[in-house]
């Protein structure tokens, strides 16, 4: 597909309502409860079940008694491997097989469904599903096992090695040198939304109302699945508490619920309890990353390598990409990325916010760190010194970069001339503080995507595209870019999303859901423009748009007008050249403050700054809260997240929000997050680059560089905890 135009008209070039930070057009739904989640949905007849998890690591079912269970009153159906149909296979991105047969792959992997007429009963019995194991070994901790990591192949990711020049001997020459490894932990995406399903069958058409970030691609593996054509699936998504990944794929709950409810002819509703998310889904492999840095006496890179381990079960492809940042951050012309995997018998290891990057540059970012001290120079002016011209690895320009002047505009308004060098020196009471800062970077994707409009007689606009809002604020953006382009006031539209009904898009993840959904958006609007010109019988080159009117020259008409049934345009947009010949990111630069107690190293964050580029911003309100969430989300990397794997039985031992910890209010003091003005023109027509993971990447590291200035404590194994600063 070569789709991806920057010509596009100028329509949102004007001073219109793109940009302007509107409240969530959503917001009200949701304070009143008036937005349905997936497992609020109301049908009548609906059935429940609750899913019965594996509790060994691996090895087979040796006897699985349901008698007990198939005797609680309420309980119509218990399903296991014994009268579940057969399915189709595939990696987590392809299929979801679920009670496969008698084999135990990973701890909490589901071993039966009880179904029954109440959510309790259904609990209640699946508690006395008597399953007996035999056990076999595994393998489960990703340090013990890096014997076994071979070279990934995933077909949608890049490469997992990359090289150039003469790495090897440029490190070993350069005067100058860094060699740390760094260490990130087990990661669950911890939503607010468990996952949930209401399946329904209308004849062989399937119906499922289900929290999923992808809504065609959970189509596609849902049909492989359980052997349907697509076309007979229909996902409806319209609200989503929180993904950050972890709903991007397909989960046991949408499968289990469908198979229960053909079976029994009636709806089945299912939810994963909080303990269950944490095996039952997916979630971000621990990572250990060597991170090479060789340099002149100047701080200029002569070579630059990273190498990294993460974890997956055997018939998985997916790696934690986390060097893949460093293939375009840094200039240098020796470089060298590797990425191994490592078979694990745990639960299937997939993408989390930012997937790659976010662990990625805690790594980096904190060597650069180091090599910064080294070479006793400020970290902001190494990262001048190492400003590429052009992407090193790729040699072709980047579409817009803007690092610097996130660096130096943050600098300013942080106060960071007023840090001093020398760790341990700023002391407030009994806390010693330290600033540290780190660059950000997220590649900006496109994916293919569809949507259509409509302007209907009583002069109010429809949109319609399967795409997801996630929390992020899909609906009002595709709201503000329908409104500018058709001159509507924001309250004059409807945005419909979350259904497969709609025109086909990307969804949400990997931060291209704005760019691309909003793009798709902005082909159909130019489209219904053109419509509109040519039925008022003007040029829409010179057509204005406002106030529901259509003018040109001295002539003004009512777009109601024109509209005798309604009008209806749709629009596409997919990668396609310029998405080869630029290299496109966008780009920040975290600063962080934080107070260590002398004493007892308790560690405090005090205050943080994000300063980002990231093309046309679509809302300042939605853009910010992102960014601020992701740093949050940083925050909680660099301090508090971690699950803990028992290495003798491969289970996560912290598997829920009291001990699995993630950031609280009082953890977040003074934040703030700006962009700065930029437009990409190369990204997509909206000239815009993704947002949705920009804010984690680097925000970790520069936690832990100003915990290093603060106390002298550098920690290389995450999440900084007060007992590695003892
Ligand atoms: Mo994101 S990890 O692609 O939801």
């Amino acid at each position: 597909m070569e789709m991806n135009s920057p010509v596009g008209s100028n329509a949102l070039d004007t001073e219109g309502v793109v940009g302007k930070p509107l409240d969530r057009v959503d917001g009200p739904l949701k304070v009143t409860g008036g937005a349905r989640y997936a497992y609020e949905v109301q049908q009548q007849n609906a059935l429940y079940g609750f899913v019965v998890e594996a509790s060994i690591g691996k090895g087979t079912i040796r006897s699985l008694d349901t008698r007990a269970a198939e005797n609680t009153p309420g309980v119509v159906l218990v399903l296991t491997h014994r009268n579940a149909p057969t399915q189709g296979t595939g990696n987590h991105r392809e299929a979801h097989p679920v009670l496969t047969g008698p084999q135990v792959t990973y701890y909490g992997q589901p071993v039966a469904f009880v179904v029954a007429e109440s959510f309790e009963q259904a609990r209640a019995a699946a508690y006395l599903v008597d399953v007996k194991y035999d056990r076999s070994s595994g393998k489960y901790a990703l340090r013990q096992n890096l014997d076994q990591a071979r070279v990934p192949h995933p077909d949608d990711a890049p490469a997992a090695d990359s090289a150039v020049g003469d790495f090897a001997g440029a490190f070993a020459g350069a005067p100058v040198q860094v060699d740390v490894t760094y260490t990130t932990p087990l990661q669950s995406h911890a939503m607010m939304e468990p996952h949930a399903t209401l399946a329904m069958w209308d004849g062989d058409r399937l119906i499922l109302h289900t929290a999923n970030q992808m809504l065609n691609q959970g189509q596609k593996v849902i049909a492989t699945t359980l052997k349907i054509p697509v076309e007979n699936i229909r996902l409806i998504s319209p609200f989503i508490g929180g993904g950050f990944g972890g709903k991007l794929w397909v989960n046991a709950d949408a499968i289990l619920a469908a198979i229960a409810s053909r079976q029994l002819k009636q709806p089945v509703k299912t939810a994963l309890t909080r303990q269950q998310i944490f095996h039952v889904t997916t979630h971000r492999s621990d990572t250990i990353q060597r991170v090479r840095l060789g340099t002149d006496r100047d701080g200029r890179m002569l070579a630059i390598g990273h190498d990294v381990f993460s974890g997956n079960l055997p018939s998985e492809q997916t790696y934690e990409g986390a060097a893949l940042q460093t293939r375009t951050l840094y200039a240098g012309a020796n470089r060298l990325t590797r990425h191994r995997l490592a078979p694990l018998d745990i639960p299937v290891a997939s993408s989390m916010r930012a997937p790659g990057e976010s662990v990625g540059l805690m790594a980096l970012e904190c060597a650069m760190d180091e090599l910064a001290e080294k070479l006793n120079l400020d970290p902001i002016e190494l990262r001048l010194r190492n400003e590429p011209s052009e992407d090193p690895e790729q040699h072709i320009p980047y579409s817009s970069r803007h690092l610097v002047a996130c660096m130096q505009e943050g600098a300013r308004l942080f106060g960071w001339d007023k840090r001093n060098a020398k760790p341990g020196q700023v002391r407030d009471g009994r806390w010693l503080v330290g600033m540290g800062m780190a660059a950000a970077t997220r590649g900006n994707p496109l994916r293919p995507s569809s949507a259509s409009v409509r302007l209907n007689p009583d002069g109010t606009a429809t949109v319609q595209m399967a795409m997801t809002d996630i929390g992020t604020g899909t609906y009002t953006i595709l709201a503000q870019i329908t409104a500018e382009m058709l001159g509507l006031p924001t309250d004059r539209v409807r945005v419909e999303l979350g259904d497969t009904n709609f025109p086909e898009a990307a969804g949400s993840g990997g931060s291209w859901g704005a760019g691309s959904s909003g793009s798709a958006l902005f082909e159909a609007c130019e489209s219904l423009r053109e419509k509109l010109a040519q039925q008022a019988g003007m040029d829409v080159k010179t057509a204005r748009f406002a106030d529901g009117r259509i003018a040109s020259g001295e002539r003004s008409i009512k777009l109601t007008d024109l509209v005798d049934t309604g009008i209806e345009a749709d629009g596409e947009i997919g990668p396609g050249r310029n998405n080869k010949e630029f290299s496109q990111q966008s780009y920040g630069a975290h600063f962080a403050e934080v107070g260590v107690d002398a004493d007892t190293g308790e560690l405090r964050l005090r205050r943080m700054l994000g300063v980002f580029t990231a093309g046309r911003v679509l809302n300042a309100k939605t853009a910010r809260s992102q960014a601020i969430g992701g740093m949050v989300f940083g925050v909680g990397a660099a301090l508090h997240e971690a699950m803990t794997l028992d290495p003798r039985f491969g289970y996560f031992v912290n598997r829920d929000l009291a001990e699995y910890l993630v950031p609280v209010h009082a953890d977040i003091p003074a934040i703030d997050a700006i962009f700065l003005p930029e437009l990409d023109q190369q990204s997509n027509p909206l000239k815009s680059k993704g947002i949705g993971e920009l804010g984690i990447c680097g925000a970790g590291a520069s936690l832990a560089n100003a915990i290093y200035n603060a106390c002298g404590a550098r920690v290389r194994d995450f999440p900084v905890t007060l007992d590695k600063l003892l």
